[in-house]
Order: C-alpha cells, then sequence, then structure tokens
C-alpha cells in the first residue's frame, strides 16, 4: 500500500483507524466502501453518515498526486448503489494546468468506471472549484446532489452554482453517468484495443459526439479504460486519458509501470484527443507506446 495511505489511516482515531485498517488490507480493496461496511463503521464509530464521510476525507486525499501545487485535495462520491469512492487530484508535470484531474472529477468518474449511473452526495475537503461545480452539474441527477464540506451543513449543488448554465441550455438531456452504449465494434482480437473500444461505447460526448476511449496496460498485464466525460461548458470536460488514470492511480498503480496505451476516438469528428494525449504521456514518459484508432 501506498505510504501516504498508511500514514492517513494511522492518523485517524480510534475505532476508525483500526476498522479501517482491516478494511484496506483485504486484497479485495479498491478505493471503495461497500454500503455494508460503511454502515458496520458507522456504528462502531458512533459518527453520522456525514461525519464519518468526512472523517474518511484523509483516505480519499492520500491518493493525489499533487506534484506542483503539493495541495491535496480528496473527494468521496457517493453511487445509487451506497458504496462510496474515493477520488483525488492528479497534476503532471510538463504540460498545461489544465490536464490536471480534480479530485471531485476523479470520484466521480472512478464511481462510473465502475459501474454507478448516479451520484447521490458529494464530500470534498475543500469548497469546489467553479469548475467542479460546473463538471457536477452534467451529472445525472445533478439536481438533487448533496455536497457536504467539513464544518459545514449539507447544501444542494445548485446552492453552490445558483442560476447554472448547463446540458439543457444546449438542448442536450442525456446526463454523464446515465448507462448508454453507443454500439461501435473493434474487428482487433487485442484485449487492450477491446476495453478502449467498451470504454467508447460508454463516452459521453454530446457536444462534440467524439465518443472517445483510452485503456492503459501496466507491466503487471492489468487493464485500466477511461471514457471521455464532455462537459456543457466545454473547458471542464474530462479527457478519456485522465480518466483511465483515475481508474490506475486508485489501483495504486504508478505512472512509471505504464506498457502501453490505445486512444479509440471516432474518425473525422470535429475535435480530437490525439495530440492531448500524446502530449500527456509523452510527459510521463517518451518511451509509452500510444496506438491510435479511429473509427
Ligand atoms: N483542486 C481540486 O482537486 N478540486 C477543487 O475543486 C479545487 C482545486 C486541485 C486542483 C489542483 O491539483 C490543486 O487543487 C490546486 O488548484
Ligand atoms: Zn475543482
Amino acid at each position: 500500500m501506498r505510504a501516504s495511505i498508511k500514514e492517513a489511516i494511522s492518523g485517524l482515531s480510534s475505532p476508525l483507524k483500526e476498522e479501517m485498517e482491516k478494511i484496506v488490507s483485504s486484497p479485495v480493496f479498491d478505493a471503495t466502501i461497500s454500503p455494508e461496511d460503511f454502515t458496520s463503521l458507522s456504528l462502531v464509530t458512533g459518527l453520522s453518515d456525514a461525519d464519518l464521510r468526512v472523517a474518511l476525507l484523509p483516505v480519499a486525499a492520500a491518493y493525489s498526486i499533487a506534484p506542483i501545487s503539493k495541495f491535496y485535495v480528496g473527494a468521496i462520491a457517493r453511487g445509487t448503489s451506497g458504496r462510496l469512492y474515493f477520488g483525488a487530484n492528479m497534476e503532471f508535470e510538463g504540460v498545461q494546468l489544465s490536464q490536471s484531474v480534480h479530485a471531485e472529477q476523479s470520484a466521480i468518474s472512478h464511481a462510473w468506471i465502475k459501474g454507478e449511473t448516479a451520484i447521490t452526495d458529494m464530500t470534498i475537503n475543500y469548497s469546489p472549484c467553479g469548475h467542479c461545480r460546473q463538471f457536477m452539474n452534467e451529472l445525472n441527477g445533478a439536481d438533487k446532489l448533496e455536497v457536504q464540506l467539513p464544518e459545514r451543513d449539507a447544501m444542494l449543488l445548485h446552492q453552490y452554482l445558483p442560476e447554472p448554465f448547463g446540458p439543457a441550455d444546449l438542448g442536450i438531456e442525456a446526463p454523464l453517468l446515465a448507462p448508454v452504449n453507443h454500439g461501435m465494434t473493434a474487428h482487433e482480437d487485442d484485449a487492450l484495443i477491446q476495453a478502449a473500444m467498451a470504454a467508447t461505447n460508454r463516452s459521453h460526448a454530446p457536444y462534440s459526439k467524439n465518443i472517445s476511449g483510452v485503456a492503459i496496460r501496466d507491466k503487471a498485464g492489468n487493464i485500466f479504460s477511461g471514457m471521455y466525460a464532455e462537459n456543457a461548458a466545454f473547458n471542464p470536460s474530462l479527457p478519456p486519458l485522465q480518466v483511465a488514470m483515475v481508474a490506475m492511480n486508485l489501483a495504486e498503480v504508478r505512472h512509471e509501470d505504464i506498457q502501453d496505451v490505445v486512444l479509440v476516438e471516432k474518425a473525422n469528428a470535429v475535435i480530437s484527443h490525439l495530440q492531448d494525449t500524446q502530449a500527456v504521456l509523452e510527459a510521463l514518459n517518451p518511451d509509452i507506446p500510444l496506438a491510435y484508432l479511429a473509427v
């Protein structure tokens, strides 16, 4: 386990510390907390639902990779299944700051990758920036989404984002995380290409229509895939490489362990992810091979 996660857990107060030590030492721990574990943590600690989520934030923030700001943001998204998904910010040296992933985006895309179709509440250790408020406004269930910060009452997203601009302003009804299958197929019999294609089929790109997915294979042969999450305000969109990197980071696989990457996107679309994907990968390690499939 990453040292920062061990440290975060050792800094929790008892008995949450001992209970979390058990949970994270399980071989199936995947930076999520099941609804059953959450209920039992609440019973053992006597903490309310909100206080327990806030108490867990240091564990989420321990996944942060922030070499530029050294500012460690943690977020916890709860899916409609009741499962909690950790997320943390990720920064990339050598490329534009706009390639960064915010903790909220990390937690939400983590829940999305693992099959959630809506988010009921978000718990964050700092007030969400304007860009994250806009990103969350794209979500399935955004009008009911609760945001919980430490030492504050829960508030609705729309109290943080009054008079929102959103998908409806552009005539779009499909929200981010709603189940979708774009039905594209790849003929190549390669697991990495198939994973990137499966991600492409779940992508949310109603504005550019450039559905897209990335799959990363690590040196041990594990595959992490990510789908493109577009936003009505365009700039807060989360590229597919970033979503795949979220999956990899939360599985505690380091950037140094990337073996190869596949990017799938639409051929002749109005935008392309190719140059940004190449730029970020090159900044991580110029030797990472990137295969590109425009379908
Ligand atoms: N950050 C977040 O993760 N969420 C927010 O809403 C505020 C800012 C991150 C982005 C960057 O990695 C660092 O904090 C400094 O802005
Ligand atoms: Zn933000």
